[in-house]
């Protein structure tokens, strides 16, 4: 057992049993005498286990047929290229909504690539909240709306996807996947970088609508189209082995976990320990973001001052509480508490919150 609670962004926790078992899979992968490392891509024992872990993944999404898993490379970051040189045809527009930096980044590679709306913005909110369905103004015939699902280094979420009728909806799911049931039907693409409540970084899991991957204009390098790697089973080059591999003992903890619902259940109950201890603190640890959009997976906060914030995570750090620091883009604290994470470990995070409070009110 480890002394120490990891509330790091991403890369991020892992759950004990994953790395007992993949540790045994680096020094031997499925009796075949080899390292999970060392083993072809395209091996029966691997295509197994790739086989396997799209199953899970189906089965714990309960993704319908017409669906298919990829798991690529280049993290999500690649992904915000991919969709537009995929989808965003000559004459159409995609929407986006901008809730943060993430989004920011998605849209920065939309715009070189063609014609862009966005469809709102909560910039002027300094990216307190995500906006409601009444402050959109969509494109009627859209190729896309792109959304950013949870925003990690803001720490607000959606509650409810945005409407968008025949549009696909395109969401950056990297840091709220399998955080809480999903209805996938209701989107074109759902995207994650692995790295935060999937496995480690190194693979990014795509799910796509397998109809909207036959859009892609053929000027478009192969390696860069969805088809490609649809024909291929993720396997058009070498595949991140290890990487999947991990992300298979997650998906195996995760139903044995009792699964999205039960989860979901954890993760509310965790959230709400530290929202509560933001909340009865008399305005010494603020919160910036709207109730209604506060984030499950990152919760983000400030104290009455830069060098208490400073103290804050050194002291943190002292008592094995590590990663607390806000990103460096916005400052502050943030505690990131994905599906991973346990609940001892908010509860170490909320006594300390308390007697640091005490010692500095
Ligand atoms: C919501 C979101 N989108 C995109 C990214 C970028 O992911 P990657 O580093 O895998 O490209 C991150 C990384 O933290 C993220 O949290």
């Amino acid at each position: 057992m480890r002394n120490v609670f990891n509330f790091n962004p991403g890369p991020a926790i892992l759950p004990e049993p994953v790395l007992e078992s993949t540790s045994k899979a680096i020094l031997n992968f499925a009796n075949t005498g080899m390292s999970i490392m060392e083993v072809s891509h395209r091996s029966k024992d691997f295509d197994a286990l790739l086989i396997e872990t799209e199953a899970l993944l189906t089965e714990i999404l309960n993704i319908p047929e017409n669906y298919k898993v990829l798991f690529l490379q280049g993290g999500a970051s690649l992904q915000f290229a991919m969709i537009p040189m995929n989808l965003l045809l000559s004459g159409k527009t995609a929407d986006y909504i901008d809730t943060g930096n993430f989004s920011k980044n998605a849209i920065k590679e939309a715009v070189k690539l063609g014609t862009v709306n966005i469809a709102a913005s909560t910039k002027d909110d300094k990216y307190t909240r995500v906006p409601e369905q009444g402050e959109l103004k969509l494109t009627p015939d859209a190729a896309y709306c792109h959304i950013t699902s949870n925003n990690t280094i803001e720490g607000s979420q959606y509650k409810a996807f945005p409407a968008t009728g025949s549009v696909p909806l395109v969401a950056d799911m990297s840091s709220d996947i399998l955080s809480k049931p999903l209805d996938v039907s209701k989107f074109g693409i759902i995207y994650a970088g692995a790295q935060k409540n999937m496995g480690p970084a190194g693979v990014t899991i795509v799910i796509i609508r397998k109809d909207l991957a036959d859009l892609c204009p053929d000027n478009v390098p192969g390696i860069l189209q969805y088809s490609t790697h649809i024909k291929n089973n993720s396997c058009f080059n070498t595949c991140p082995v290890t990487s999947i591999f991990v992300v298979h003992e997650v998906m195996k903890w995760l139903k044995d976990m009792g699964g999205l619902k039960e989860m979901e259940k954890i993760n509310e109950k965790k959230a709400a320990m530290v929202y509560d201890a933001l909340d009865s603190s008399g305005g010494f640890y603020k919160g910036g973001v709207q109730k209604a959009c506060r984030s499950l997976m990152n919760v983000t906060f400030r104290l009455p001052s830069e060098e208490l914030e400073e103290a804050f995570v050194s002291q943190a750090g002292k008592k094995n509480l590590k990663g607390l620091k806000g990103h460096r883009s916005v400052g502050g604290i943030r505690a990131s508490i994905y599906n991973a994470f346990p609940v001892e470990g908010v509860q170490a995070l909320t006594d300390f919150m308390a007697d640091f409070m005490k010692a500095n009110r």
